[in-house]
């Protein structure tokens, strides 16, 4: 076990000073300025540096001259940050470096990518969005914190709160989905559970809200391209999650690779500093993305490193991820008389550091006897399970196929994800033990007795995705001796279970792709066994919304299961044999073919809405406008029925609840959880707005044939919206109230707001 052993003399000094009564100061407040007091502006820049690891921090000191100046910029206090440095040894290693060869023994504060696990795999986010649950995305964040803080680690890069509409960008599946409203009380979920009560315990860590701001909408979905977008979107669709996560503590935001109307992120300072600090008040720091300071050059907004780096620290960009702008730089632009000198705050950064405690104990989170005990343990992986459970989205289900009997005779387990091990385990997987998820195949032998028989064919490979499309022009087919296996292995089972999707990096960043239909050889696999006229349950695992019309038409149940984790097949296994009644519903909008994106539920209603029977109404004249499954769609093996709603009046003032009422009923004879839905929308606004958007919901756990009375509360504030400008408006006059099972299918009912 590491012991605390290594504490700089000055950094107890200063410890000490905080327990000092200096008028109505925070303890933490008196500690930062007694600190900052004692800093020259050269250990000031230091702390706004932020390095990745090149070298093992357990091994010898490196040896090519890059790393060498980085070991000595680290000695020096010219290194408040490194990410990439991760493992209770390795940790101790760097931090003690700095905190016992710096001047004033600062601790650094050691960050990573941890999105959805350490060592254990939890379901993509986006997946974990699907159980529409907070308490499931904070127990997921739960998690990954104390994997993550057992290995040294303080600070996390997530979660990523991008709204995203179009499914040809990898990294939806980081992100909730394309909805403001859900992704705004799902990432504070997560921030709560990544930072806990109580952020000095050794098992909470630092979250970040990311990216700041509007990189989803990169222009037809391709990876770091230009975002043109209104300040309309911006401000109602865009911002709101990372306001509500503002306002509940997030200690530290991520700025955007992206341009938005001209101006990089990273040099934005009406987004950094305007909104975010001035504004919402927010006192964390900033960080910028990887090199998105030396980007600031190559989009062809600034004359240099050096320019990028005044630019983005004048933006109110804190810290520099691996630009290498701000330790060389910052000084000479301060002696210039290019820069004030009090921009160069590093408050902030410090205040976080103290919040975490890392002042007290810099090695409190480097303790390899609790990150032995916590990794992969039992607790993580039954977590892990039970979050991808609540994760996957039944999508049909003809005749009740689904759950399957244990006893059935045979089963077979056909396609190129059944014995995937890894792909289950998804992009962003950190530390993650390659091929160690349970495959779909394990997860379903697993559950089944011994007498019946599982019969396996792979039936094609999973094509990676990274084919260009003039390759799969002359893709030249499937492999035909591993279709014809799969026919004979599917002629002699009883019913057939498919293992279809993506490779795990066919999304995630730098993963987008023009083509979101099953790839490879799969469909050809599909159409040969579905001549069998056998019974078909598609499973399949992606990180994307896919389009699939032919499966959604032909399959006799189709189970979304994502890249679902560490415990991916017996969560699977979970449900298609009805140990767990799926609840999910999808979080964005699977189109019929690519063409449709960026599709999403809560769109303008356009001039020319209706099909007026002639070719000028607004729509594609070879396919629908609707999408292949809308927003918020899901199954259940049970049934539910809703009853009339109603709301308690018809008109109100502003100072008024709308109080609506209904009755569920599950109609079945198992128990099951619907999540019911509440969209607005004003048909008659100052800007014309969206013709649904979701404002409440509510997970409901009803017993076989039992009904409950679901109501909500909504206030004058669910009716309002922002205006261009980023003004807050409520307009009194007639609205529309929709309830029900998902954006599509719903009731309606009409209410007034009076002056
Ligand atoms: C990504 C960030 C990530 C960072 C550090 C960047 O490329 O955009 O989301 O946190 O790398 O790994």
């Amino acid at each position: 076990m590491i012991k605390l052993e290594h504490i700089l003399a000055g950094c107890l000094i200063l410890f000490s000073a905080c327990t000092n009564n200096e008028g109505m100061k925070s303890k933490e407040d008196q500690f930062v300025d007694e600190l900052l007091s004692k800093m020259t502006l050269e250990e000031k820049i230091g702390q706004m540096n932020q390095y990745t690891s090149h070298w093992e921090m357990t091994g010898p000191a490196p040896k090519n001259a890059s790393s060498q100046k980085r070991l000595e910029d680290i000695k020096s206090g010219r290194v408040g940050s490194m990410l990439n440095v991760f493992g209770a040894q390795a940790t101790y290693e760097a931090q003690k470096l700095a905190v016992e060869n710096s001047r004033l023994g600062i601790p650094m504060i050691f960050a990573y990518d941890v999105i959805h696990g350490f060592k254990t795999m939890a379901p993509i986010p986006l997946a974990e969005a699907c159980a529409w649950d907070p308490e499931i995305s904070k127990l997921s964040s739960r998690l990954s914190a104390k994997e993550a803080s057992a290995a040294g680690l303080h600070w996390t890069f997530a979660p990523m709160m991008d709204v995203g509409r179009d499914a040809r960008w990898g990294r939806v599946m980081e992100g909730c989905g394309e909805d403001p409203y859900l992704a705004s009380v799902l990432s504070v979920a997560r921030v709560q559970g990544f930072q806990g009560e109580d952020l000095t315990k050794e098992n909470t860590i630092a979250a970040c809200a990311k990216h700041f701001a509007a990189y989803a909408f990169a222009e037809a979905g391709r990876e770091y391209n230009t975002v043109d977008i209104g300040t309309y979107t911006l401000h109602n669709i865009v911002l709101p999650p990372f306001k509500a996560v503002a306002n509940n503590n997030v200690c530290t935001f991520m700025n955007a690779f992206n341009i938005m109307n001209g101006k990089p992120a990273t040099a934005d300072p009406y987004l950094q500093r305007n909104l975010l600090k001035d504004e919402w008040n927010y006192d964390g720091y900033i960080v910028s993305d990887w090199g998105s300071i030396k980007e600031i050059e190559l989009h062809g907004a600034a004359e240099s490193v050096k320019h990028a780096a005044e630019l983005a620290i004048k933006a109110g960009s804190d810290m520099d991820m691996e630009s290498n702008a701000y330790l060389p730089y910052l000084k000479e632009l301060v002696e210039e008389g290019k820069l004030e000198e009090s921009l160069i705050d590093v408050r902030r950064i410090l205040k976080v550091k103290y919040k975490l405690g890392l002042f007290e104990d810099p090695y409190k989170y480097s303790n390899t006897e609790r990150e032995n005990q916590t990794l992969y343990s039992k607790e993580s992986r039954e977590g892990a399970r039970k979050i991808a459970r609540h994760s996957m989205v039944l999508l049909k289900n003809n005749e009740q196929l689904l759950p399957l009997s244990k006893q059935a005779r045979s089963i077979a387990v056909i396609g190129p994800l059944a014995t995937d091990k890894n792909s289950p385990l998804g992009s962003w997987r950190a530390q993650a033990v390659k091929n160690s998820a349970v495959s779909l195949l394990e997860g379903i032998k697993n559950a089944v007795p011994t007498t019946t028989k599982i019969n396996y064919a792979k039936g094609c490979d999973l094509a990676t995705g990274d084919r260009n499309f003039l390759d799969e022009l002359n893709f030249a087919g499937a492999d035909k001796s591993l279709i014809t296996a799969a026919i004979n292995t599917a002629t002699k089972s009883d019913v057939i279970v498919m293992a279809l999707g993506e490779d795990c990096f066919q999304s995630g960043e730098g993963r987008s792709q023009t083509d979101i239909r099953l790839k490879g050889a799969q469909m050809e696999l599909y159409n040969a066994i579905r001549k069998l006229n056998k019974k078909i349950i598609v499973v399949l695992m992606n990180g994307r919304p896919l389009a699939i019309p032919e499966i959604a038409e032909s399959a006799d149940a189709i189970l979304e299961a994502w890249f679902a984790g560490s415990e991916a097949g017996n969560a699977i296994a979970d449900v298609l044999f009805g140990d767990f009644n799926p609840s999910g519903k999808l979080t964005m909008s699977f189109p019929w073919n690519v063409g449709q994106c960026p599709i999403y539920y809560n769109h303008m209603n356009t001039g020319r809405p209706e099909n007026t029977g002639n070719v000028f109404w607004s729509h594609y004249t070879d396919a629908p406008n609707t999408p292949l499954y809308p927003f918020g769609y899901g199954l259940s093996y049970t049934n539910f029925k809703y009853g009339t709603a109603k709301t308690n009046k018809e008109t109100f003032t502003k100072n008024e609840f709308v109080k609506l009422e209904l009755p569920l009923s599950n109609m079945g004879d198992m128990a099951g959880e619907e999540i019911v839905q509440v969209y607005i929308q004003d048909p008659a606004a100052t800007y014309a707005r969206p013709v649904k958007e979701l404002k409440a919901f509510k997970k409901i756990k009803l017993a076989a044939k039992e009904e409950q009375k679901i109501s909500f509360k909504l206030n004058s504030k669910d009716f309002g919206y922002y205006s261009p400008e980023g003004e807050f408006l409520f307009e009194p006059g007639l609205y529309h109230i929709y309830v029900g099972a998902n954006s599509r299918d719903v009731q309606k009912i009409a209410v007034n707001f009076i002056d």
